[in-house]
């Protein structure tokens, strides 16, 4: 049986609470013989920063490293609204991102027709969903510099935040959009602002040189970022994969999430290259939900969306697809038994807890098992 170094970042807000779910899933694994792992944990965004001072310490930055693939819950909430920009939650997340190398993140969007009603578009427009966006992780305006807010001779601020890509960053992650839509219904709609935006100029010339070298077979679309928002509200089901760069893929992702019926619902996975001497990637598997500081510690959190990236991480990191597409199977079952969290129960609707949710699943897994 086959060992993976497992890093669990809980956290902070909902975090902890949906990892103790993917802890006895992984536990199961183990138990089954179908992968063994050891897990080690650390601390990361807001209860990072209260221990260390830092969003991420340096020795949980090298577990990261060292692992075959870090499980990340979510951070951030009112508590560290004031901390220093530089360590405030989120910073630990997007270190982990760039000192990983992880450009390549993929959200995947699928609607499960036992939800279709808890989205808030009609059930015709959502019911069988079923794409997948693909964002650029490590570039664009998220880290491109300079970064910075200047005090003028006139008194006045001036902020300013840097749009950046390079031609290879654009290869890298449309090459992975391609590959990935092959193996799904052949079409990748690529997402930008060429109208405005040089990078958007870039972005649309090299994505369609890739697509025309490498991939002629795969159909390839290009739609301006915003009218790509407004598509997928208007008629989802046009598109497959979407690929995009790192501020547009946030934002489209989050009404590509709102589509599924509840942001609960959707995983994610955040790839690095190919290691040309492994063939291991560096790989970080999230919930796309933030950490839900209202809802924190009250046990009303949705696991789905964590427990569906750990079916992500069997899939892409230690080529166990059968176990992720049991665990993706047992997810689609519990909703389909009317299991529901508050956040996708209809008005009136008997909801479970966190962890009544979690053992559903698990269940439901060994159920399918056999
Ligand atoms: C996401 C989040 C992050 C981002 C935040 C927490 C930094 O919104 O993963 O979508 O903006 O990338
Ligand atoms: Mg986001």
């Amino acid at each position: 049986m086959a060992t993976f170094k497992l890093l669990l970042l809980p956290g902070d807000g909902i975090g902890p609470e949906i990892s103790v779910e993917v802890e006895k899933l992984l536990a199961w694994l183990g138990k089954q013989g179908i992968a063994s792992f050891e897990i080690e944990r650390g601390l990361v965004g807001g209860c990072a920063y209260d221990a260390h001072g830092k969003a991420i310490s340096e020795g949980d930055m090298a577990l990261a490293l060292a692992a075959d693939a870090v499980l990340f819950g979510a951070v951030g909430g009112p508590k560290w609204d004031a901390v220093p920009y530089d360590v405030r939650p989120e910073a630990g997340l997007l270190r982990l991102r760039k000192d990983l190398g992880l450009f390549a993140n993929l959200r995947p969007a699928i609607c499960y027709p036992a939800l279709a009603d808890a989205s808030s578009l009609k059930r015709d427009l959502v019911e069988g969903l079923d794409i997948l966006i693909v964002r650029e992780l490590t570039g664009g305006v998220y880290f491109g510099e300079p970064k910075e807010i200047v005090t003028l001779e006139n008194g006045q601020q001036r902020a300013v935040d840097t749009q950046l890509y390079t031609t290879g960053e654009i290869e890298r992650i449309t090459r992975v959009a391609f590959e990935l839509a092959k193996a799904r219904r052949n079409k990748v709609s690529s997402a930008e602002k060429r109208n405005v935006m040089k990078s958007g100029v870039l972005w649309n010339r090299v994505v369609t040189r890739i697509g025309k070298e490498e991939y002629p077979d795969v159909e390839l679309e290009h739609v301006l970022a915003d009218n790509c928002a407004m598509q997928l509200v208007r008629w989802p089901k046009q598109y497959d994969v979407i690929v995009t760069d790192n501020l547009f893929g946030d934002i489209l992702s989050d009404v590509a999430a709102m589509l599924t019926g509840s942001l609960g619902m959707l995983p994610s996975a955040s790839l690095g290259a190919e290691d040309p001497t492994t063939g291991k990637r560096k790989a970080l598997y999230e919930p796309v939900h933030g950490s839900a500081p209202d809802i924190a510690g009250k046990a009303l959190a949705n696991p789905i969306a964590m427990i569906g990236s750990v079916a992500m991480a069997l899939r892409y990191s230690f080529g166990l697809g059968a176990a992720a597409d049991l665990v993706e199977k047992a997810v689609a079952n519990v909703l389909g038994q009317g299991i529901r969290t508050r956040d996708i129960a209809d008005k009136g609707q008997n909801t479970v807890s966190t962890s009544e949710m979690g053992d559903a699943l698990l269940r439901e897994v060994q159920a399918l098992a056999g």
